[in-house]
């Protein structure tokens, strides 16, 4: 693995939060257009929020952590949809980030390395190279997904389980299902805590879940996880060879909701927790736009503010 990285863990808790309309267009005036187009078709207020806010903190991350001015930060997204830094200036240290909402949390992973600190140590990065990974073997990256710990589909527990059978290998079944998991509630939390770890590792590669995810295996070494306890101990297995370029943390933001964050050739620089920010202190480094545009994003926001709330967040 490379030199240690400087990580970043954000969070933002958006239960009971309705911004205002100077909040909201404040937002949405650091948001790209073809971004607003996006975010304009979500029908429930709570989606567009949180996907908002996964924007706003990923302009957050890159204005702290480059050289590069607010109001140039421009993103872009891969064929998968995965949004990267699209104007990073060679003389920037190198950062991988992403973003994941799910219940009232939306959460960043990121990672930054001095570009005179990158290792070209390619003996040590290329020891169990994923066959699956479409990364090259010299980069690092990052990935996070968070679940809230529930189970709001139509089936039973054990029908929903057989559904999903083939997404976990026979190893991560018996850790479902270990007998100490008495109730569904623990049953759903060691489910949860295993999809959460392997979107995490899909994320960080880009590829979404369109893979064989039976292949990617974890192996979870303690049950200890919670709001006071974070757990590094588990282990990815890719094709029965263990993986040992990746590293995962695991958390527990609230009794909620579980998060994970997959690391890819890199070291944390230490272990840490995330780090929660309100609506307003992500709405620093706009600019003046001129009263037509910010006219123009008002009526947007207005619009917007009209959308259905899915459930009333307590
Ligand atoms: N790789 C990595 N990150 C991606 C991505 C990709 N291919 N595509 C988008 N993202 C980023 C974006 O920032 C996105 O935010 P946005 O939607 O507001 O633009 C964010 O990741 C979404 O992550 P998350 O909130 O964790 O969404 P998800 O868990 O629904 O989706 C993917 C994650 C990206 C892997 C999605 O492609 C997917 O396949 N989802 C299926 C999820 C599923 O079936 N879950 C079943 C649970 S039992
Ligand atoms: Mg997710």
């Amino acid at each position: 693995m490379s030199a240690k990285h400087l990580c970043f863990r954000w969070a933002v808790d958006l239960r009971s939060f309705t911004p205002s309309l100077t909040q909201l267009t404040s937002a949405c005036l650091l948001v790209q257009p073809e971004e607003k187009t996006r975010l304009i078709k979500f029908h429930f207020i709570d989606d567009f929020l949180s996907s908002l806010v996964g924007r706003l903190l990923m302009r957050k991350f890159v204005s702290e952590t480059t050289n590069i001015k607010h109001n140039d930060i421009i993103f872009d997204r891969d064929v998968r949809g995965k949004p990267y830094l699209k104007n990073s200036k060679p003389d920037s240290p190198q950062i991988s980030f992403n973003v994941s909402h799910h219940g009232s949390m939306v959460v960043l992973a990121g990672v930054v390395v001095n570009v005179h600190q990158q290792t070209t140590d390619d003996d040590s990065q290329q020891q169990n190279t994923p066959s699956l990974t479409t990364a090259t073997t010299t980069d690092f990256g990052v990935g996070i997904d968070v679940m809230k710990i529930e189970y709001t589909g139509g089936k039973t527990l054990s029908e929903f389980f057989r559904i999903m059978t083939r997404n976990f290998s026979a190893s991560e079944w018996r850790y479902i299902n270990r007998t100490h998991h008495t109730t569904e509630q623990a049953k759903l939390k060691a489910f949860i805590r295993n999809w959460c770890l392997k979107e995490s590792f899909v994320k960080n590669i880009g590829v979404g879940i369109s893979i064989d995810l039976q292949k990617i295996s974890f192996a979870i070494q303690s049950d200890d996880l919670d709001t006071d306890n974070i757990v590094t101990s588990t282990k990815l297995s890719i094709d029965d060879v263990p993986a040992t370029m990746w590293l995962f943390e695991e958390h527990m933001l609230d009794k909620e909701h579980c998060v994970a964050i997959a690391f890819r050739n890199c070291i944390p620089s230490e272990e840490g927790e995330f780090k929660f920010f309100n609506f307003d202190e992500l709405l620093v480094g706009g600019v003046d736009k001129g009263a037509p545009a910010m006219e123009e994003c008002k009526e947007y926001c207005r619009n917007v503010l009209k959308k259905e709330r899915k459930q009333i967040r307590s």
